[in-house]
């Protein structure tokens, strides 16, 4: 039996340890908090900030696990470079960890594969940002480069809008880093999430693309397939096939793209791991994100992929200042609709509009319902 640590135990790494336990893994699941989501379901767990070196190196070699899956960005990465380098598998691969990790060295590096991006710039200070944001000289999205989930994101179109995004990255960011990308803000038609599979022999293959919506730089709903031209998605594959070549490995990479009304497809970001606007694969393919990203972590053949019907995911959300303990309520209303599907995620406790559960149905119309009629409350 193949033993897995991983590295981040919220959603995502829950149903990535549920594909692979069913697939005869042993997974040990880590992350800063107790009775987190993927700790519920795995077979043992560490609790310890993963941005401490030292720390993490103890528990690699206290548990020597057959492969390192990191389910998160805020990690040392450092540590899992001299992993690889003494023999372990790290997920897809290190050099992918790594780069990923901060918003500015992935976004270099598409910049560098000749992938089209929004005009970008980084700051180190609040005059630096106003005066990157001049040159720009648009709207602009300023965002921490390590944060998660739009945390310290917002937009910016004047002097004094630029200052409050300077703050509210400051208190958005993970890590010790005090910089932000600032860029181009993109009036785009509609965006995707590209699913992108890089087996170990190199071969690359694509799921259907997912189309999304955020608010707060956060996910709200998503749905599989896209509707998207033939061109877009060429183009899609295209970048996404190049980046994901370069980093190496094995494994899904959630590669996100903004399209405009010229369809021309911009790089945005990229996850190398599954990801959660890909919720919607548990509801619309024969396998989802979790069970590829399972099977190709482990080397094993990619079964034939396709869609058994098309689907849209949409999020249970806590309530802006919500904290402490919680109920969801609801849930048999919202099922009324015979075709609506749910998980719940476990979170322990609650924090502002954090994301508790997630509803699956076959339209985006039934899940926004369904979603609607959910309440999250506090107790
Ligand atoms: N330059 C931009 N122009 C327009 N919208 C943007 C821009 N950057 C981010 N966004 C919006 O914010 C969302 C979250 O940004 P993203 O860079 O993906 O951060 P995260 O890592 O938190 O997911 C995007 O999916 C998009 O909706
Ligand atoms: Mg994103």
């Amino acid at each position: 039996m193949k033993k897995i640590l991983l590295l981040g135990s919220g959603e995502l790494g829950k149903e990535l340890t549920i594909s692979l336990k069913r697939i005869g893994c042993v997974v040990i699941a880590c992350d800063a908090y107790k009775n987190a989501p993927a700790m519920q379901v795995s077979d043992k767990n560490e609790v310890f900030n993963m941005l401490d070196k030292e720390k993490l190196s103890e528990v690699i070699n206290k548990h020597k696990p057959d492969y390192i899956v990191p389910e998160v960005e805020a990690i040392e990465t450092n540590v899992l470079i001299d992993a690889e380098q003494n023999g372990y598998n790290v997920i897809p691969s290190a050099k992918a960890v790594n780069l990923t990790m901060n918003r500015d060295r992935i976004r270099d590096r598409a910049k560098h594969l000749g992938l089209k991006t929004a005009n970008f710039a980084y700051a180190e200070s609040e005059e630096e940002l106003i005066l990157e944001a001049n040159k720009i000289g648009t709207k602009v999205a300023v965002k921490p480069v390590m944060s998660s989930s739009g945390k310290g994101q917002s937009y910016a179109n004047s002097e004094d809008e630029l200052k409050a995004s300077w703050k509210f990255a400051l208190n958005g960011m993970r890590g010790n880093r005090k910089r932000v990308i600032v860029e181009e803000f993109i009036d785009f038609e509609y965006e995707i999430t590209l699913l992108t599979i890089l087996e170990k022999s190199g071969k690359v293959t694509f799921c259907d693309p997912i189309g999304h919506f955020q608010k707060r730089g956060d996910y709200q709903y998503s749905w599989q397939p896209a509707e998207c031209s033939q061109v877009v998605v060429k183009r899609a594959q295209e970048a996404a096939k190049k980046m994901v070549i370069d980093l190496g490995g094995s494994g899904i990479f959630g590669v996100e793209f903004f399209i405009d009304k010229k369809e021309e497809v911009i790089f945005s970001e990229l996850s190398p791991r599954p990801h959660d606007t890909g919720m919607v694969t548990m509801f619309t393919q024969n396998f989802s994100q979790f069970d590829i990203h399972a099977r190709v972590l482990l080397g094993m053949p990619l079964p034939e992929i396709k869609i058994n019907q098309s689907g849209a995911s949409h999020v249970i959300l806590a309530e802006e200042n919500a904290s402490g303990n919680y109920i969801i309520d609801g849930v048999e209303d919202a099922l009324e609709d015979k075709n609506v599907d749910y998980r719940i995620f476990g979170k322990p406790f609650l924090k502002s509009y954090r994301r508790v559960g997630v509803v699956l149905a076959p339209t985006l119309e039934k899940a926004k319902k369904a979603a609607n009629k959910i309440f999250v409350k506090e107790i």
